[in-house]
């Protein structure tokens, strides 16, 4: 019997959306009840290493180690992207007699993070974008990028913006199989060279509302929700990718504030309410909108996940004011710098 292991390797980078995807149209399928749009972080900086391999000689059962700790495959979300992807893989092998028959064997996934992943960070993006692709690797697919992110959709919807890099969209989609529901290259990172990411660490505590619980909560509960999902977001998609396309940072940046602000406004009009931000949070946007009024314009951006980090994009002209203050801010807490100074990241217990 072929007991030969099969296997390739691949990174996916984290990314953070600067017009946020919250509310779900349909959990299942996670189908979006809006657009959003992200900045895809530097390789080098925040991304997960993921190799997948097959075997007959494995255990039955597939497997996934993140950071040497064996995880849970059975979840739907998991189960969903080997699914889609095996199916694929199946119908490569019935056109192809040629090829080696390995889409029915067991599954074994092996994701680093070269962040901490405790820190709270959006890990679960860079997860499914590397989980996918390695697998579309291990079974020679022909699908692109596009196709891809459908899939990895399924396992977090975040997710499928991490299959492109540069500036990202998700269209939101009307249909109710999904299948209009995928990322989109915005531009290239090229297109806009000079864009940073600075991420504080203001805890690195488990986030305490998961996203699939509060986007549910808040679509069932808050008042603000609607006006947010079908007026504000399309409005601002629009205004997003023209400040992606003219290199406009004040659009650019405002518009990123005023979206996190809104969906935190959600959050907050949820009932019971959702509290993602802290103390700490709030000092990070004072300090801002310090720099800001200093500067006499946005030179800098702040937006928040579902959790209380801060990440502030800036372009790379304005590091000393951005990232000076921030730094004077913090002092000499422990931090790391990412290689290109792209990202850096700050533990902060307080500002
Ligand atoms: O992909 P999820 O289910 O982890 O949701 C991510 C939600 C936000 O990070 C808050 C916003 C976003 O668009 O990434």
């Amino acid at each position: 019997a072929d007991t030969k292991i099969y296997r390739a390797s691949t990174t996916a980078p984290v990314n953070i959306a600067v017009i946020k995807y919250w509310g779900k149209r349909d959990p299942k399928l996670n189908l979006p009840t809006n657009s959003s749009l992200s900045v895809t972080l530097a390789q080098s900086d925040l991304r997960t290493h993921t190799t997948a391999s097959c075997s007959s000689s494995y255990p039955s059962s597939d497997s996934l180690l993140l950071n040497g700790q064996d995880q849970d495959v059975s979840g739907a979300r998991t189960q969903a992207c080997f699914r889609e992807l095996r199916s694929l893989r199946k119908q490569l092998e019935d056109q192809d007699s040629s090829l080696s028959k390995i889409a029915d064997l067991p599954l074994k996934i092996v994701s680093e993070n070269n962040f901490p992943t405790a820190a709270g960070l959006a890990s679960s993006a860079a997860g499914f974008a590397a989980l996918v692709r390695a697998i579309a690797n291990l079974y020679e697919l022909k699908q692109d990028e596009t196709e891809l992110s459908r899939i990895a959709r399924q396992g977090s919807g975040s997710a499928c913006r991490s299959l492109f890099g540069g500036y990202v969209g998700w269209n939101a989609g009307t249909q109710a199989d999904g299948s209009d529901s995928m990322a989109y290259q915005v531009a290239p990172a090229s297109h806009w060279p000079q864009m940073r990411a600075l991420i504080l660490v203001v805890s690195a505590a488990k986030k305490g509302v998961s996203s699939t619980t509060g986007m549910q909560t808040t679509v069932a509960t808050s008042s603000l929700f609607p006006a947010r999902a079908n007026e504000t977001v399309p409005r601002r998609m629009k205004e997003m990718e023209k400040a992606i396309q003219e290199r406009d940072f004040e659009t650019f940046g405002k518009v990123t504030m005023m979206d996190s602000n809104s969906f935190h406004a959600t959050c907050l009009d949820t009932y019971p309410p959702i509290f993602y931000m802290n103390d700490v949070s709030r000092a990070a946007i004072k300090v801002v909108e310090t720099i800001n009024a200093a500067a006499g314009k946005t030179i800098a951006a702040y937006t928040f996940d579902a959790g209380p980090n801060a990440v502030i994009y800036y372009l790379e002209e304005s590091e000393k004011e951005v990232v000076g203050l921030f730094k004077a801010a913090i002092g000499d807490k422990e931090g790391w710098t990412g290689t290109r100074g792209r990202a850096v990241e700050a533990n902060i217990a307080a500002l």
